[in-house]
């Protein structure tokens, strides 16, 4: 009941912070790089999947957070092209998460309003993780409100060095100058086109890096840490990051 009433705007943790917000100054597309499960869990004697779970379960309430403040675009680092390296069953956890999650939430989702999206390499996905999001991309297709968009099997150099070379193919066929190529074509080769660059990043669990997320979209992005580990980020704290953001004078190199 009280995650019911919290999803559809009842009183929650950050209500006093989100009275801070001008609502006039709101970014368009806040990023997320949801780091610190596994010492979350460690830090409580449990096994790293077990923050991932927790993570997955602190998805909602920051997305409800988002749609309360009306931002157009959530996206959510979930799984980058790197982290197929970590050991076999905490991929396979991590790739079955989908398969919990959207099931679970998706009416929850539509009657908000969400638009669910993926920005990532479909390929080398396991099928039942694909099918998860792709049902939630379909049941969602004709909602208008925030998309939430999952950053899933992502790395920013290969998707760059993707569109560099589908740019080459063009100009080896004859069917680009090479001034034809400028800063608007290169980004419409990119996985998230034609979403805006984000406004805000935010990244949870106290490292200060990038992580090869969004190199090229983050150009004039404001960046915002934490120390607190993404299964206890609630949405206090993201009102907080939204009202650093309000406060930050964005110059794109002017004056
Ligand atoms: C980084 O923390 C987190 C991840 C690699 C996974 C993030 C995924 C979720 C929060 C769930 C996503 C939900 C859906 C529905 C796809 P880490 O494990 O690197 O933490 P550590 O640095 O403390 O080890």
């Amino acid at each position: 009941m009280k995650q019911f009433k919290r999803w559809f705007g009842g009183r929650s943790e950050g209500d006093e912070a989100l009275a801070g917000i001008d609502m006039d100054n709101i970014p368009d597309h806040v990023a997320v790089i949801m780091d610190g499960n596994g010492r979350w869990a460690q830090k409580r004697g449990l096994p790293r999947v077990a923050g991932h779970h927790s993570g997955m379960k602190n998805v909602k309430k920051i997305t409800m957070a988002a749609n309360t403040l009306g931002i157009r675009v959530l996206t959510l680092y979930a799984f980058s092209t790197e982290n197929w390296k970590r050991p076999k069953e905490e991929v396979d956890y991590l790739m079955k998460l989908p398969m919990e999650f959207f099931p679970k939430e998706i009416d929850e989702l539509v009657a908000n309003n969400v638009q669910i999206r993926m920005t990532g390499w479909r390929e080398g996905l396991p099928d039942y993780t694909l099918k998860a999001v792709e049902d939630a991309i379909e049941r969602t297709r004709h909602n208008d409100g925030l998309i939430l968009n999952f950053a899933l099997n992502y790395g920013s150099r290969k998707e760059m060095i993707a569109g560099i070379r589908s740019i080459a193919e063009r100009v080896k066929r004859n069917e680009l100058e090479l001034e034809d190529i400028d800063e608007s074509l290169f980004a419409k080769t990119l996985l998230t086109d034609p979403l805006p660059d984000p406004d805000l990043l935010i990244r949870t669990s106290g490292e200060l890096r990038i992580s090869n997320f969004m190199l090229w979209q983050l150009a004039y992005s404001e960046l915002w840490f934490t120390d607190l580990y993404w299964p206890d980020f609630t949405e206090k704290e993201f009102y907080e990051a939204i009202i650093e953001y309000q406060r930050r004078a964005r110059r794109y190199g002017g004056l």
